[in-house]
């Protein structure tokens, strides 16, 4: 479902131009989502890897790669962006971990053979590429079955284009307004991590979004052959929330992350015909 509005080598320049501010910030736990948040409930969705041969979608400048290899998954890790990939292997180098990284689409794997990888995951990537229905169709052509593609996104019900926050005086969340649920069109958030500096001392991340329902992811990863074996909406604890106040409304009124886990099948027929 490649949309028009932005080609991947388009989505490449972007991040590209992003790669260096965000690897800054990320390496400077700067991303609280991330670290408070985001990262622990999907490592603990993810579960063990231990052992397994597996592949990261999206990998950016390598910060989950490298969590996961330190779990002892034997990984490699592919983005579209050259320099997110650069930034990745000077760490690996730094601190080498045994990750292999390669600049490819998440939605153009040639580089491997079908049947390649134990596991697939995906950070908080694929909903960043114009050709999810590729992404499917590829993730599930590498995965040995009955091999898992384990992602996270942002929640396509409640991070729509439209969404907002409504506020009483305290600046307490009384309600999350969503807005052009159905609006697929792509188009550039800019955007910063919670942690980084004020905003007239740091550039805003420009990030092409590519906005899907719920029914599109969900029914492309059928449509690809997998099975779907569980959902994660992620809710920050009472204690969490304690600690991190601005996590309260993600516990108050909303999901703001949507974690899957879908299987190849050891016998699988796609709607395209057999696997
Ligand atoms: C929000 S960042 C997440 C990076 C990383 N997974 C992490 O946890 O830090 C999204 C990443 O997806 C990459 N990306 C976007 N479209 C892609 C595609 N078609 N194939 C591979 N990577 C892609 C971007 O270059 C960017 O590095």
């Amino acid at each position: 479902m490649n949309r028009s509005g932005f080609s991947e080598g388009e989505v490449a320049r972007y991040w590209d131009q992003n790669a260096d501010l965000w690897a800054d910030h990320v390496r400077r736990g700067w991303d609280y989502y991330r670290e408070h948040f985001n990262s622990p409930a999907f490592l603990q969705f993810i579960g063990d890897l231990s052992g397994k041969t597996v592949l990261d979608a999206g990998c950016g400048e390598g910060y989950s790669t490298r969590l996961l290899a330190r779990r002892g998954a034997r990984i490699v890790g592919v983005d579209v962006s050259q320099r997110m990939i650069e930034l990745a292997q000077q760490e690996e180098q730094r601190e080498p971990l045994g990750i292999r990284y390669q600049v490819a689409s998440f939605s153009d794997l040639s580089l491997f053979d079908d049947a390649s990888f134990d596991t697939v995951v995906s950070f908080m990537a694929l909903m960043d590429g114009p050709d999810f229905q590729g992404a499917a169709r590829e993730i599930f052509r590498v995965l040995r079955p009955p091999g898992e593609l384990i992602f996270s996104i942002t929640h396509p019900c409640f991070m729509t284009r439209g969404y907002g926050w409504v506020e009483d005086e305290n600046g307490y969340a009384t309600k999350l307004t969503v807005a052009d649920y159905f609006v697929d069109q792509p188009y550039v958030e800019h955007w910063r991590f919670k942690g980084g500096p004020a905003p007239k001392d740091a550039r805003p991340f420009a990030v092409p979004v590519f906005p899907r329902t719920l029914s599109e992811c969900v029914n492309t990863l059928i449509r690809a052959g997998f099975v779907l074996e569980e959902i994660g909406e992620p809710r920050p604890s009472g204690d969490a929330c304690e600690e991190h106040p601005w996590l309260r409304r993600w516990r108050d009124h909303a999901t703001l992350f949507l974690y899957v886990r879908a299987v190849k099948p050891v016998a699988s027929i796609t709607s395209e015909g057999q696997a």
